[in-house]
């Protein structure tokens, strides 16, 4: 089963993303965590040139380019190698295709249907099983962001105001896209507390977890 976790920034995902991974290994599941970009050598690389700070003029394009391409190694070196452990083989990620719809599309206004051909291409088709889409206000997560770095309000609110907008579209596509997909996605407050959003994750996962029953009648596929 392939579960990812999505959300904007200062949503919890990590946090939820590792509880989640050993309620399910107490229960026998046989689960990977793992995130994006990176996971793999090659992913590291590109995730490096992500991240270094002569990037800040990178063009749109080029980053959805790199977060595919990071993508297309991640699943078929890591995660399709561990979801074939089935039945029992979970694989949780961190960030997946929607990452890019949502930030690439949505935030930075590149074409949705040409990214969905993009994704489409690096994934080879893989699709979420469930996608548990952590929401929150933008202000709010930005500002537990900037908290844990650090930073003083003051400065957050003129550093962070002009990106605001930028945030708020990537929101509105998450929401979107869990909208037309309903039966995929799992929506859950992020502003409550965290156990509470944790014991939602849990409670709207278990009914879709794969039987734990390792008789060879059921476990003979
Ligand atoms: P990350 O280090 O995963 O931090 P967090 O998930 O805790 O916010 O951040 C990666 C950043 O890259 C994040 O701002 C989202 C962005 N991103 C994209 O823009 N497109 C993508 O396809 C992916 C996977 C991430």
């Amino acid at each position: 089963m392939f579960i990812t976790f999505e959300g904007p920034e200062g949503s919890g995902k990590t946090t939820q993303m590792n509880r989640l991974a050993a309620w399910l290994r107490e229960r026998g599941y046989d689960v990977l965590t793992t995130r994006e970009p990176g996971g793999t050598a090659i992913g590291d690389r590109v995730r490096a040139i992500l991240l270094d700070p002569v990037a800040t003029e990178m063009e749109a394009e080029t980053e959805a380019l790199l977060f595919s391409a990071a993508r297309a190694q991640h699943v078929r070196q890591v995660i399709l190698p561990h979801l074939r452990r089935r039945p029992l083989g979970v694989v949780l990620c961190d960030r997946f295709a929607d990452s890019t719809l949502a930030y690439q599309g949505y935030g930075h206004g590149l074409d949705l249907a040409q990214l969905a051909v993009i994704t489409a291409f690096a994934t080879g088709g893989l699709k979420p099983d469930l996608t548990i889409y952590l929401d929150l206000d933008v202000e709010v997560g930005l500002r537990r962001k900037a908290l844990a770095a650090g930073q003083d309000a003051a400065q957050w609110n003129r550093m962070e105001q002009r990106a605001l907008d930028y945030h708020r579209r990537v929101r509105d596509g998450y929401r979107a896209m869990a909208a037309a997909e309903p039966q995929r996605w799992l929506v859950v407050d992020a502003a409550q507390p965290l156990e509470e959003v944790q014991a939602q994750i849990r409670q709207g996962l278990a009914p879709r977890l794969p039987a734990l029953d390792r008789s060879p009648v059921a476990g003979g596929r």
